[in-house]
């Protein structure tokens, strides 16, 4: 039984939940809850014959009254929605703006493929900090103090006996310092040097030792290994050339050069017509750093090489200024993801 109180509330209620509505499928829910055929004010009219006679009348033009204005506010409402206007020039079958994600720098990338290659022949990785003693730097590489060997490394000092790293080399000692032969380590990190920015050198740059010491290490093993890592690195085909060259800390020591991957030796822009291109320095460790560390060289043996990322990097992938890995120009870094 319904009366007009119940009238009231209704239409009241109904009123709220349409001034609620957001989209014409809310619209749509709303009016079928009030207004449907099973809806809520449909089944007062409808209950009407069963009501007191004296009742029916106020009732029935109450629930009449309702229904109408709820039908016209939901039909104002539908309106609305059909007259939002839709920009002519939105083409909603265009593809979205996509986020972009972060990805690993150039020479992180670099680094890392050149530490797994060796990874995979068997090498534990090591590191060490970029601040070193002037003892790790040099005078345990057997860089005598003032020996004119310094000056192939244009130094940062820091304070008292410590410096930037020039190179990563001072890991072989710490390593060896600590363990027991035999050892075979990649040393991969950041390197500084007092040198002028160009095109071809920065004063921070990125280098990847190895070393290997055990019982009877020989010249053929090192060469065999760096076979190895520059046919994984640059390709089948690459041939190495060892030119005989001067570190303190190995004897003897070479330089090695692979054929131009870009011209297979033939000569081009990037070898600069040689053939060839340099890529690392290595050698025998000299029997005076195994005997800093406490090995015995009468008893082991071994051999170290060191490279430049940056070099190799820019060899790899055709980059002509090192500057351009330094500045993180999205335009330049993006090319490599
Ligand atoms: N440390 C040398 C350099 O920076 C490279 C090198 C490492 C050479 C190990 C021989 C053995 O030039």
């Amino acid at each position: 039984m319904s009366g007009l109180d119940d009238v009231k509330k209704l239409l009241a209620e109904a009123k709220a939940a349409l001034s609620e509505v957001k989209s014409p499928k809310e619209l749509e829910a709303v009016h079928l809850r009030f207004l449907g055929r099973k809806g809520e004010v449909t089944s007062i009219l409808r209950g009407l014959k069963d009501l007191p006679d004296e009742l029916k009348k106020a009732v029935g033009a109450a629930a009449n009254n309702a229904r109408q204005e709820l039908e016209e506010l939901a039909g104002t409402i539908g309106e609305k929605f059909k007259t939002l206007k839709i920009d002519p020039t939105f083409d909603p079958t265009l593809p979205g703006i996509s986020q972009r994600l972060g990805a690993i720098h150039i020479i992180n990338k670099v680094m890392a493929q050149i530490v797994q290659s060796f990874q995979r022949m068997g090498f534990a990785i090591a590191t060490g900090p970029d601040i070193e003693t002037d003892y790790n730097n040099f005078e345990g590489l057997n860089f005598p103090p003032d020996h004119p060997a310094r000056d192939m490394q244009d130094t940062f000092y820091v304070e008292g006996n410590l410096l930037l790293r020039t190179h990563t080399s001072p890991v072989q000692i710490r390593v060896m310092e600590k363990t027991k032969p035999p050892v075979k380590f990649i040393a991969p990190g950041k390197t500084f040097r007092n040198e002028a920015i160009s095109a071809r050198s920065n004063y921070v740059f990125h280098q990847v030792e190895g070393f290997l010491v055990d019982k009877g290490v020989s010249l053929a093993d090192l060469k065999a290994c760096l076979v190895a890592f520059c046919k994984d690195f640059f390709g089948e085909d690459i041939k190495l050339r060892f030119r005989p060259s001067y570190f303190p800390f190995t004897e003897p020591s070479a330089e090695v050069d692979i054929t131009c991957f870009l011209c297979k030796g033939e000569g081009c822009q990037l070898c600069k017509y040689a053939g060839w291109l340099e890529i690392l320095g290595c050698g025998m460790i000299d029997p005076n750093v195994l005997r800093n560390v406490n090995y015995d060289p009468e008893i082991y043996s071994g051999y170290a090489f060191g490279m430049g990322v940056e070099r190799i990097a820019m060899l790899k992938y055709g980059i002509r200024d090192i500057r351009l890995l330094y500045e993180n120009d999205i335009r330049f870094v993006r090319q490599f993801i």
